[in-house]
């Protein structure tokens, strides 16, 4: 593997840091209140960000897979929020589209998705099927030209803001996770149901809902792939969506060790700079060696998906490691600003508050040592 990056990737990770210093951070805020970032997503758009491994045909900036994770790194580092919101928005509903759709599907929603005029979101957790996705109870029916589908999904990502929804039901419950189907969705359907918003730990820009799809008209030319394709499709994908969540967690897992050392270099106690006492460096240094190994990883995964090759076993290892850096480096990182960090005054308190979540979503850290030793 190359460990260098192109001079293209280089300009992407400078202009994505150029754009996240300039028009996200002044904005953390607004999101810390709650403020779903709509405005940065309409000019992220604009600078090609919502299509990037999109080709031109679609309206994609057609750059390679590692670019898109370079632009995933580098806004986490500023926003874990922005970080999710274009993570779930590329991986999870453009690809799906893109891998799977029809070329109408494909000419009719891609290009949209790409551009930034449509933002997207997967629905496959429900209340009582998470880590156990295939025992989701939506039903799906198929009538005449439209297929009617009942049930609810919990923890939608950008759900209430996105404009195009991959949703998975059942066409055949016998058949258990091969009677799943995909269906895109538009926001305007009738009886697609936008529930309650979730107040969550930490992201607070991003928005987490619950959806009900009551009598939900999906006509049968929405179906994406075949009926019972839905399980295969939602897992192939969540094996590039995870290369993303790590990525956001090591976005994280940076911004912490970067203010802690900072931090750490300039806090004097006991006649000298904390980053003296061995204490506090040996600790820098542990988070400094977690954080270069979860990048590792991460851009292994990458490079492996960006060459066409499978990444599923490599993909669930970043993300497991990469997640558990990120809670340990923000754990870590607050105790470097010692009472300082457990204010709001520090950015570190934040970086605690997103990492979590990075454990669960996507699959929890036990089932991706599950998809790790099933490839053993
Ligand atoms: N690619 C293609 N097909 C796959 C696959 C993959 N990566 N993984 C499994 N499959 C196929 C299998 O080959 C199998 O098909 P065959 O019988 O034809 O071989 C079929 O799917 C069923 O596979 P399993 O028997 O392994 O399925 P399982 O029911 O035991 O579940 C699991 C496996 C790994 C536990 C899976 O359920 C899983 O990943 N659970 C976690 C769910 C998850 O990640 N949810 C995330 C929600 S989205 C989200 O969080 C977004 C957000 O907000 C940020």
């Amino acid at each position: 593997m190359n460990l260098t990056f192109t001079q293209e990737q280089e300009m992407m990770r400078k202009m994505v840091r150029d754009f996240a210093n300039a028009e996200i951070a002044p904005f953390i805020e607004n999101m810390e209140k709650g403020e779903f970032p709509r405005e940065i997503i309409r000019k992220m758009g604009e600078l090609g960000l919502l299509g990037i491994p999109v080709p031109e045909k679609y309206s994609g900036a057609e750059m390679d897979f590692t670019s898109y994770i370079i632009a995933i790194h580098e806004l986490s580092k500023v926003s874990a929020t922005v970080g999710v919101i274009l993570s779930v928005h590329t991986s999870v509903c453009t690809y799906p589209i893109l891998y799977f759709g029809t070329e109408e599907q494909k000419k009719k929603y891609v290009p949209k998705l790409a551009s930034g005029e449509y933002l997207g979101a997967f629905c496959l957790t429900e209340a009582s099927s998470g880590s156990d996705a295939a025992s989701l109870k939506s039903r799906a029916v198929k009538k005449g030209d439209h297929y009617v589908i009942n049930g609810s999904k919990a923890f939608i990502t950008n759900g209430g803001e996105a404009d195009v929804y991959i949703v998975f039901a059942s066409t055949n419950p016998e058949q258990e996770s091969k009677g799943i189907a995909a269906f895109i969705v538009d926001k305007n359907t009738p009886g697609l149901v936008i529930g309650k918003d979730e107040r969550k730990m930490g992201l607070h820009g991003s928005r987490t809902v619950q959806l009900t799809f009551e009598d939900m008209l999906v006509p049968v030319e929405n179906l994406l792939g075949q009926e019972g394709d839905g399980f295969k499709i939602a897992m192939s994908n969540l094996e590039v969506g995870r290369i993303g969540i790590a990525t956001q967690a090591l976005g994280i897992a940076e911004a912490a060790l970067e203010a802690a050392t900072a931090y750490a270099k300039q806090r004097q106690q006991f006649g000298k700079p904390i980053v003296a006492q061995q204490g506090i460096g040996f600790k820098l240094a542990d988070m400094a060696t977690s954080v270069e190994a979860a990048k590792l990883l991460i851009y292994r995964a990458a490079d492996l998906r960006a060459n066409g090759l499978k990444c599923g076993l490599e993909s669930s290892m970043a993300k497991l490691f990469a997640s558990r850096t990120a809670v340990e480096v923000t754990t870590e990182a607050i105790q470097v600003f010692g009472g300082y960090g457990y204010t709001e005054d520090y950015p570190v308190e934040r970086y605690f508050r997103d990492a979590k979540i990075t454990e669960i979503y996507e699959g929890t850290s036990e089932i991706q040592r599950i998809v790790v030793s099933k490839h053993l």
